[in-house]
């Protein structure tokens, strides 16, 4: 939630802080800024709207300077608005700050300041960092921004610059994501390290309590509370074309064609066809531990959540180990019991999402132990948890998850397959899974290519502004992760129901006006799932049905059937043609399908 980049270095930072805004703008965009130290003093452009709309605001020749920050912002403090957009500056001008996070005590301060005589121009907290900074007496910079961080309660990621100490940039992090980019005689800060690929080669990720001063030739490291540490960097690895529409209208119709190549590479070298299971290293469990494991807690947030519903039931189904998903969000707040032979797992394609890490958090601090499943490599969550599985799925830019739900469903499937080949699975079924695991790249392309199918559906559900979508058993995930899909991308309301509860209450709203999509497998529920699709028929409801070749379905408006798995991935299917699905409707009714209305790519904030 919010992106922040700087620049010190000999080059021109206005095009690299632009190129790394326009990369990071999936984090928020309803206000964008850039501050550069142009001849002594700070020249700051910032705007309302998108990074394009600040590009129409910068002057001609640019901001000429080498060293500068830029925020793309998800506002919590204070509307978007050209004056609450990042950077805030002091009264004189000289300091700039940019801030992801929220600083708690700002009303506090900003009253002390305004008695001490401070104006203010803009609603935001971070206003108040500015002044507090720039009110400092200390020396140098970092130690100026290190007192000023003292008397600040709340999560912040920020960067700030002094027009009058021009050599460096300070970031400090404290809940939220700040990484340190180091190139060939030139230095980053970035919220995240994919605003640098590209430019730095290693990165240092800044832990919580730690400020840096961030130099052209290097950068130091020390603890707001003043003592010095030392910082591994680590290679910056990852392809710029990920940032790339390519051929594709948006990013969330080229990461939907991704899948096969995601999956492919979240399966390499991960399936061991000696003994019928599969080898998941980085969760650094033994057989004995897996065997010692009594229950599994899944804990994510939307569509992590979703994916981590699905995982619990092939955890359950496969391993015969007693597996939920919660989401995370809440987890903390119940005061949850903590047991020692309980596997949790936290799912973050992002590995940001301040809700889960909080979860993870308590589930230490009770002496719990916990396995990521994530896709940002080297990301908040994955350091928390210290061990667990990457999916690589490649960056995702798109708000709105499609590659990584599918991955990380399928990271889950390789778990499964791995405890449940250390219980009681035989190695025929582990053989069976293996190759239908192998077959899901090739079937996903299929459903893929066959796009234009989906649109009887999409045209349905674009003129409705209600609809359900219902499923069994693990098709109920798959019916939430729809829903969501649509109400973030269309913005219709659609409500996910398990079907077997349609008649319990929801039925008295079903309509002519009101379509219900249904995931119906060809599996042992399937009569159960042709029952509740007459019940909804019977009250006129139109049914649309996501489905296998062979099932009888009457009177369904609209329908269609994706390659048959083994039934405990069926799911990862079925849920391919919802995201096509969401898509053309928002496509349809021209919703901006990137970056939908109020939503940010990761959470950083509770
Ligand atoms: C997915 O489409 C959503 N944008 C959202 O629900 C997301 O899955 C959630 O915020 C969790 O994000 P994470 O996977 O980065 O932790």
């Amino acid at each position: 939630m919010c992106g922040i980049v700087g620049y010190v270095g000999d080059r021109q930072a206005l095009p690299l802080l632009m190129e790394g805004l326009r990369r990071l703008e999936y984090r928020g965009y309803d206000s964008a800024g850039v501050a550069v130290i142009v001849d002594g003093a700070l020249a700051v452009a910032k705007r309302k709207g998108k990074v394009r709309e600040l590009e129409s605001v910068l002057p001609a020749p640019g901001l000429p300077g080498t060293v500068g920050i830029a925020h793309t912002r998800w506002a919590t403090h204070g509307e978007p608005s050209d004056a609450n957009a990042h950077p805030h500056t002091d009264a004189t001008g000289r300091i700039g700050v940019v801030h992801n996070g929220i600083i708690e005590n700002a009303a506090e301060l900003r009253r002390r300041l305004t008695a001490d005589g401070v104006v203010f121009r803009s609603d935001t907290d971070t206003e108040v960092l500015a002044h507090l900074i720039a009110r400092r007496t200390e020396n140098s910079l970092v130690e100026a921004v290190r007192a000023a961080l003292g008397q600040v309660k709340g999560a912040y990621g920020i960067a700030v610059i002094d027009a009058a100490r021009p050599e460096a940039i300070v970031a400090a992090r404290n809940g939220g994501p700040v990484v340190v980019g180091v190139g060939d005689g030139e230095m980053f800060v970035a919220s995240d390290a994919s605003a640098l690929m590209g430019h730095a080669r290693h990165v240092a990720h800044l832990d919580d309590g730690e400020i840096a001063e961030v130099r052209a030739d290097g950068f130091s490291v020390l603890t707001l509370e003043g003592a010095e540490t030392t910082k591994a960097t680590q290679a910056l690895e990852g392809e710029v074309a990920g940032f790339d529409k390519g051929d594709h209208s948006h990013f969330m119709q080229k990461e939907i064609a991704e899948q096969p190549e995601a999956v492919r590479r979240t399966l390499l070298g991960r399936l061991d066809h000696r003994f019928n299971t599969a080898h998941l290293g980085g969760i650094e469990l033994a057989a004995r531990e897996m065997l010692d494991i009594r229950r599994v807690k899944i804990l994510g947030c939307g569509s992590a959540y979703y994916a981590g519903t699905l995982g619990a039931h092939l955890i359950e189904t496969l391993a015969r180990i007693p597996a939920h998903a919660e989401p995370a969000s809440e987890f903390r707040y119940r005061n949850p019991v903590i047991e020692q032979d309980t596997l949790y797992i936290a799912v973050s394609q992002s590995g940001e999402t301040f809700d889960t890490l909080a979860a993870i958090q308590e589930v230490k601090r009770k002496g719990g132990r916990v396995l990521g499943v994530i896709n940002a490599v080297g990301s908040t969550i994955a350091r928390e948890c210290g061990r667990g599985v990457y999916l690589h799925a490649g960056p995702e830019v798109a708000v709105v998850s499609t590659k990584t739900w599918t991955s990380t469903a399928v990271a889950f499937a390789l778990l499964a397959l791995q405890l449940g080949r250390v219980r009681d699975m035989s190695a025929a079924h582990g053989a069976r899974l293996l190759a239908a695991l192998s077959a899901l790249p090739d079937q996903i392309a299929s459903i893929v290519a066959r796009e234009a199918e989906v649109e009887p559906l999409s045209a349905i559900l674009a003129r409705a502004d209600h609809a359900y979508f219902i499923g069994r058993s693990a098709g109920y995930a798959v019916a939430m992760e729809g829903a969501l899909k649509l109400k973030e991308v269309s913005y219709l309301h659609a409500e996910a129901y398990p079907a077997s509860e349609l008649k319990h209450g929801p039925l008295a709203l079903i309509s002519p006006e009101t379509p219900t999509l249904a995931i119906v497998p060809n599996d042992d529920l399937l009569a159960k799932n042709l029952s509740t699709i007459a019940e909804v028929r019977t009250r006129h409801g139109p049914v649309l049905a996501v489905t296998h070749e062979g099932v009888p379905l009457d009177g369904v408006e609209a329908s269609f059937a994706v390659p048959k798995s083994e039934p405990e991935l069926d799911p990862i299917l079925l849920n391919i043609p919802l995201q096509l699905l969401a898509y053309q409707v928002a496509r349809g009714l021209g919703r901006d399908i990137d970056q939908p209305r109020n939503l940010a790519k990761s959470v950083t904030v509770e």
